[in-house]
């Protein structure tokens, strides 16, 4: 019966009902799911039920088909399954560990444990150190959610040094720290990927699945949302904040010059490695007005270059050019022979975005209420090359003052970078004048 509610187009699976394809991810004694059906449904089943559900479910159907009333056969017969079962599980628990923060989620899975202990020793061994990879990776996670939080919040004290620009000639610059713009660049690249590396691939659908009228747990989600895919964002913007905030605070000219003429190498440099993501902060940073506005600085600065950079990540024609060039990063990347040409970082937003309207673009049901599973393809299809990008390990030495530096040295809010930009070269015109008065250093 279930077969009949399942839809396929030249051998691919288009849509199904809801039950027919929570059955489909059930190992039996000769079937196992395919594994890129395994991880499609694990990734956006969460739009229509939540993964406990969803675990305890399958955990059960794989139990219940093995009973035939016979208690010597249902043993022999859970001893073949089991090995599946326990396959499934460490897929699930390696793909989409922060499930598993959930309570409910850890005791389904101890439960199982003790299921598959009466059958099977070998099983119950793989359960057990699949369990122990599991606690590890959420351990580390805990510990990497801390850290985030510490440099955080040192980087919110404002010292005194900041508060206006006479007095942040006491604030290291970015020069001092490091003067060399691919050691900038490399240094970058190891924050992009450390924070990249703890974005669950869940992360990207949790988004959605809260707005789903059929979510009915939404304290879970709205505990667990998506804190690693936020903090990444976050960071986009503390870079843009940092470069704004590097040029805006020299008092001379010809120091403020130096520095842009830095960051448009030091963003070159990430354009060569296939950092898109710290390219596009630092041309961010470049354009906010309080920078664009410094006109005698820019005047200074041979700009050649940078135009040439702003043209590739121009956002016209939906960023054509951009995603020409992260096409040419990724096939790099698909035939490198070192793990430095490896490295693909997207422009994150972009990437959001793109899947956001993948998913507001088409209906998640049919009319007859099955599933809309080419949809689900689709976004499997792109989280999965997000996974491929992730998972590069930063081939370049790490320097931990510059790292430091660059995550916790106190920026400029907003309305800071329009007073120092004031301070460097005064208001130009009555709306500038008018707008300097508004402003004050708190
Ligand atoms: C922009 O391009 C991406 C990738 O090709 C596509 O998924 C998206 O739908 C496009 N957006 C618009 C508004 O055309």
């Amino acid at each position: 019966a279930s077969h009949n509610s399942m839809c396929y187009h030249d051998n691919s699976l288009v849509s199904a009902s809801l039950e027919a394809l929570i059955q489909h991810l059930v190992p039996t004694v000769d079937y196992y799911p395919d594994r890129s059906y395994v991880f499609t449904f694990l990734l956006s089943s969460r739009l229509f039920l939540h993964p406990y559900e969803l675990m305890t479910r399958v955990c059960h159907l794989c139990v219940e088909q093995q009973r035939s009333g016979d208690a010597l056969l249902d043993k022999i017969r859970f001893r073949e399954v089991a090995p599946k079962l326990v396959q499934l599980l460490t897929e699930w628990t390696e793909t989409f560990p922060y499930d598993f923060r959930d309570e409910r989620m850890m005791r389904c899975l101890k439960d199982m444990t003790h299921h598959v202990a009466r059958g099977d020793e070998y099983s119950w061994r793989a359960m057990q150190q699949m369990t122990q990879r599991l606690i590890k990776r959420l351990s580390a996670l805990g510990q990497y959610e801390e850290a985030v939080a510490a440099l955080n919040a040192v980087a919110m004290e404002r010292p005194a040094s900041l508060k206006s620009k006479q007095a942040s000639g006491q604030r290291s610059d970015v020069l001092s720290v490091c003067d060399d713009p691919f050691i900038l660049a490399q240094q970058l690249t190891h924050i992009e990927l450390d924070r990249l590396s703890f974005i669950g691939p869940e992360e990207f659908i949790q988004t959605f699945a809260m707005k789903d009228p059929l979510e009915n747990h939404k304290g879970f989600f709205r505990k667990r949302k998506t804190s690693n895919l936020e903090a990444y964002v976050n960071w986009f913007n503390r870079l843009s904040y940092l470069v704004a905030t590097e040029i805006c605070m020299p008092v001379k000219k010809k120091h403020r010059a130096r520095i842009i003429e830095f960051f448009i190498d030091v963003a070159q440099e990430c354009f060569n490695i296939g950092n898109f993501n710290s390219l596009m902060a630092i041309i961010t940073g470049m354009n906010m007005s309080p920078v664009s506005r410094l006109k005698k600085t820019w005047s200074k600065v041979n700009t050649d270059k940078f135009e040439i950079l702003e043209h590739q990540m121009d956002p016209s024609s939906n960023f054509s050019n951009y995603r020409t060039a992260l096409r040419g990063a990724t096939q790099r990347s698909e035939t490198a022979h070192s793990s430095q040409e490896k490295i693909v970082i997207p422009f994150f937003s972009l990437l959001i975005k793109d899947i956001y309207f993948l998913n507001e673009g088409c209906a998640s049901r049919l009319a007859n209420g099955h599933i809309n599973f080419e949809k689900l393809w689709e976004l499997a299809k792109q989280v999965s090359e997000f996974l491929v990008w992730r998972q590069v390990i930063c081939p370049f030495d790490r320097d931990r003052r510059i790292l430091q530096y660059l995550v916790t040295t106190p920026v400029f809010s907003e309305d800071e970078l329009h007073l120092a930009s004031y301070e460097s070269e005064g208001p130009e015109n009555n709306m500038e004048k008018d707008s300097r008065r508004s402003l004050r250093w708190v």
